[in-house]
């Protein structure tokens, strides 16, 4: 497949190579970075993958930025199923007729398991829209998705904010291996989920016992292991409530009990467990790209839990932060890639440490 916008679009740098090379191009970076010998598991797909889409909006066009300033039409993006191409196109001729001024992105999430599509406008620094252009937009987008939000963006930069729902359900589910997870705009949800399905698999085959999921999110993680037989119970943490809101919903729509969630700053969550002295015999976690805050680190070394299982969308951070452990007697048994990020550069890693 060739995309039509490989001159102007910065999302896949290595859209250019065969899937073969893009895998061994990912393999020496993991190698170099870890000193040995890394696998990367590719991506069942490698076209029409991503599960969500965060696009400017600026004047009357919708598209990615091809620089920090300048945004260029999206006629089609290879890494989005075609309804989702679709839903772009019918969200491109609604914005051409508006008069907001504050517009600033269109977002979608494809679940691509369930068929279910959720999308959201971004207004900063408010909603500038009347009755009848929401009747209007909502009239054009009902063939098109699920449900539509409009989202009150807490910075100019963000397309995350307050949201208010216009037409469907509040919220839309993605199945990932054989369970259902609720997503509302704000949720994260891993971008390539028939990739997440594969290391889910491997998490599930290693981890045992007591299992703490910091930054659990939506339960994704502990939720898709938790009825394994090698484990106890699992223990989640997470900054945001809504996402917690929705892991509780998610426990309760797949008859899963034995997990028990913790909103707050993962740092907190985890100096409390060790004053309780709570013990842990499997550690997951899976930070946003920084990695982990020294704080966070050390108090999971705190924990003494028999083993670590590190999901990494950074590699970097990942190499870092296994240094970091290794001072705490956390040695590193085994790390493989997996390709979430077909066509373009990034990788996913899971790293076991005990
Ligand atoms: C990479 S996502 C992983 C979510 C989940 N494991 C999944 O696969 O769907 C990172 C999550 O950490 C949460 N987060 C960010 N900073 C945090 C902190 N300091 N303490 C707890 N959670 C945090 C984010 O809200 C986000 O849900």
């Amino acid at each position: 497949m060739k995309c039509k916008h490989l001159s102007e679009c910065r999302g896949c740098p290595l859209a250019e190579y065969s899937y073969k090379k893009q895998l061994e191009i990912k393999e020496k970076k993991l190698e170099e970075l870890f000193n040995g010998r890394v696998t990367v598991t590719p991506s069942p797909l490698k076209f029409r993958y991503r599960s969500k889409a965060e696009l400017s909006v600026e004047g009357n066009i919708i598209g990615f930025r091809k620089n920090s300033r300048e945004v260029f039409e999206l006629e089609e993006c290879l890494l989005l199923s075609r309804r989702a191409n679709k839903l772009i196109d019918a969200a491109q001729r609604i914005v051409s007729k508006l008069k907001s001024k504050n517009l600033r992105y269109f977002s979608l999430r494809d679940c691509l398991n369930s068929k279910q599509l959720q999308c959201w406008f971004s207004f900063w620094p408010k909603i500038d829209i009347n009755k009848k252009e929401i009747e209007f937009i909502a009239d054009s987008l009902a063939n098109y998705c699920q449900s539509l939000h409009f989202v009150q963006s807490y910075s100019y930069a963000s397309a995350l904010g307050k949201s208010e729902l216009i037409f469907g359900k509040p919220h839309v589910y993605e199945l990932l291996l054989d369970k259902k997870f609720y997503l509302s705009p704000q949720s994260f949800f891993q971008s390539n989920v028939k990739a997440f399905e594969l290391a889910l698999q491997e998490i599930r085959k290693k981890a045992y016992g007591k299992v703490l999921d910091v930054y659990c999110g939506v339960g994704t993680i502990g939720l898709s292991i938790a009825d394994s037989k090698h484990i106890a119970n699992v223990v989640g943490i997470e900054i945001m409530q809504e996402q917690i809101e929705l892991a509780n919903i998610n426990a309760k729509a797949n008859r899963i009990h034995n997990v028990e969630f913790f909103t707050g700053k993962a740092r907190v969550v985890l100096k409390k467990f060790i004053q309780q002295h709570r013990r842990f015999d499997t550690v997951i976690v899976d930070p946003p790209r920084a990695g982990l805050d020294k704080k966070t680190l050390l108090r999971i070394a705190l924990l003494k839990p028999s083993q670590i299982i590190y999901m990494a969308c950074n590699p970097e951070s990942l190499a870092r932060d296994i240094e970091e452990f290794r001072r705490f007697d956390f040695e590193l048994q085994s790390i493989k890639g997996f390709d979430f990020f077909p066509q373009t550069s990034h990788v996913e890693c899971l790293a076991v440490l005990s």
